[in-house]
């Protein structure tokens, strides 16, 4: 079991915030002992931050302003209460072609905006296949800056949405690997979250790990009562 602060993270994809969500008994609320963030649409954001939930946002542009018509920059999203950014998720990867050299732009510009990225990383089915996730993997964090204060995410792209999520023990192992990445004195601290089809049944199992320092949950993250019992278990291991 990690001594880190857990992070329990519901991506909420392009999706409403779900029923209850911004009310007084939301199983989405901040906890004392571990972080809780939800990752609404842009056009709900604001909503979720003046519900005073821990917010942020699925992506930030790295500039601050200008001809970039349907982008929102990290700097704006500080300024209406953002906390957290994700970066590079392997659908933002996939449908708007980020490179990890946008997805480091994205790091750099969230850090200066005082936004706590989140940076996904994980490789394909096939690049799995192919004994290649440590070499992916690996290029995606040496492209990063990761003697800043930021949050790792790693997600499998074939576990992602699908109900075929990696073993805790293969999780465990590719957690274990990237921390080897971390320069020494950011290793012990720097949080390093799984995602891919986590949900109620399997969340206790993969929090057990030793490198494993928080989720980072979709389809089981719009269940406002799967998503309770999965921070119960988060409460459980932070008490
Ligand atoms: P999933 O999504 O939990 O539905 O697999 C995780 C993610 O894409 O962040």
């Amino acid at each position: 079991m990690t001594h880190r602060r857990l992070l329990i993270a519901a991506n909420w994809k392009m999706n409403p915030p779900p029923a209850g969500a911004l009310g007084d008994q939301s199983p989405y609320r901040e906890h004392t002992d571990f972080d809780v963030v939800v990752f609404p649409t842009f056009v709900d954001l604001k909503a979720c931050v003046d519900a005073r939930l821990l917010t942020g946002a699925q992506y930030g542009r790295p500039e601050p302003a200008g001809a970039y018509t349907g982008d929102v920059s990290m700097q704006m999203l500080a300024r209406i209460g953002c906390r957290y950014v994700l970066c590079g998720h392997s659908e933002r990867r996939a449908h708007h072609h980020e490179t990890d050299g946008d997805v480091a732009a994205q790091v750099i510009a969230a850090l200066e905006a005082k936004l706590h990225p989140v940076v996904c990383v994980g490789e394909t089915a096939d690049e799995r296949a192919a004994k290649k996730h440590e070499k992916r993997v690996s290029a995606q964090l040496k492209a990063l800056p990761l003697e800043s204060d930021l949050t790792i995410a790693y997600e499998p792209v074939w576990a992602i949405g699908n109900g075929d999520t990696a073993s805790a023990a293969q999780a465990q192992e590719m957690h274990e690997f990237i921390r080897t990445h971390l320069p020494a004195d950011r290793a012990e601290q720097t949080r390093i979250l799984y995602g891919g089809s986590v949900n109620d049944g399997n969340a206790e199992e993969l929090l057990h790990q030793h490198d494993i320092d928080g989720l980072l949950i979709g389809g089981a993250s719009l269940k406002p009562e799967e998503f309770r019992k999965i921070v119960e278990v988060a409460e459980r291991i932070s008490a």
